[in-house]
């Protein structure tokens, strides 16, 4: 197990390199189409003035849906590791009249005050958090009482595709696959800690009351190059020790069977989101 620190240097490293090509891809369009899937519905909605924080925002995609959703919200957080992507979400948010904090800071540690939040989003990114207990008990902490959390996250089994085409290769050079993009990521771990039963209970144990789970596995057409990419970016998690030659041409190879799957519409990749909203009694 990785210190946070060491993790969080990794995580950095992705999002550095991810930020240049994370809004720009048919990806986003997955992406905005899920986070207003987890919002939409919310019940009761949000008040006016209501303080809400976006933990792990990246570039901001939630806070967008979110005013466009319920504009009536007050004060808005996004927090995140990366200021590459923050340095994304405060250009786009240049244009917005609603005043919006970009935060950089980790969700196990969060530089926030208590009981300072009415509602806690958060979208694709809580599984790149290697203590989840923690985090959820720090959103517990700065939440007010009645606070809701709404998360969305890669349940167990997301991505397989994708991630077995990389686990194949890295084995055969001996190299250990790494676990998903992050130590804390759905994939590959030993004992799966995002299922939907798992999941309840991890929440359920942090203090707060469920009030819906929902999962739903489908797939998406992934444009090849846009795996490549997202691949090249977590290259920190298995390249240490070797050439950048060696990197390079097991990186070929990675990108030659991804395409070599690929067909017109794209890479065929499973999707699992896990959307769970909970509420601090
Ligand atoms: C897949 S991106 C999602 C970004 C955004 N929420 C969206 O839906 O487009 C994951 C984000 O989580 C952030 N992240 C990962 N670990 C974090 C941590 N411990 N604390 C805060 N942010 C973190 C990353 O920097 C990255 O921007």
């Amino acid at each position: 197990m990785h210190t946070h620190s060491t993790e969080n240097d990794r995580i950095q490293a992705a999002y550095k390199s991810a930020s240049n090509v994370y809004h720009k891809t048919p990806g986003g369009d997955f992406q905005r189409s899920s986070v207003r899937h987890l919002l939409v519905d919310l019940d009761p909605v949000p008040n006016p003035g209501d303080a809400v924080l976006d933990l792990g925002c990246g570039t901001g995609i939630g806070i967008f849906m979110l005013l466009e959703l319920y504009p009536q919200v007050g004060k808005i957080v996004g927090l995140d590791l990366s200021p590459q992507m923050l340095e994304k979400a405060r250009a786009e948010s240049a244009q917005l009249d609603h005043p919006i904090t970009w935060l950089e800071g980790d969700g196990h540690k969060l530089p926030l005050e208590d009981n300072s939040f009415n509602l806690i989003i958060s979208h694709n990114a809580f599984h790149w958090m290697t203590d989840r207990a923690k985090v959820l008990q720090e959103l517990n902490r700065v939440l007010v009482p009645g606070g809701r959390i709404a998360l969305l996250f890669e349940g167990a089994g997301a991505r397989e595709n994708q991630m077995s085409v990389r686990r194949r290769v890295l084995s055969k050079y001996g190299l250990t696959p790494p676990i998903g993009y992050g130590t804390a990521h759905a994939h590959d771990s030993e004992v799966a800690w995002n299922t939907v039963s798992a999941v309840e209970n991890l929440v359920e144990e942090a203090g707060f009351q469920i009030i819906d789970v929902w999962a739903r596995q489908s797939y998406q057409y992934i444009p090849p190059e846009l795996i490549v990419t997202m691949f090249r970016s977590t290259n920190a998690y298995w390249s240490s020790g070797l050439s950048q030659e060696q990197t390079e041409s097991i990186m070929d190879e990675i990108k030659n069977e991804i395409y070599t799957q690929a067909t017109e519409r794209g890479f065929r990749e499973i999707m699992y989101p896990i959307n769970v909203i909970a509420v601090k009694p």
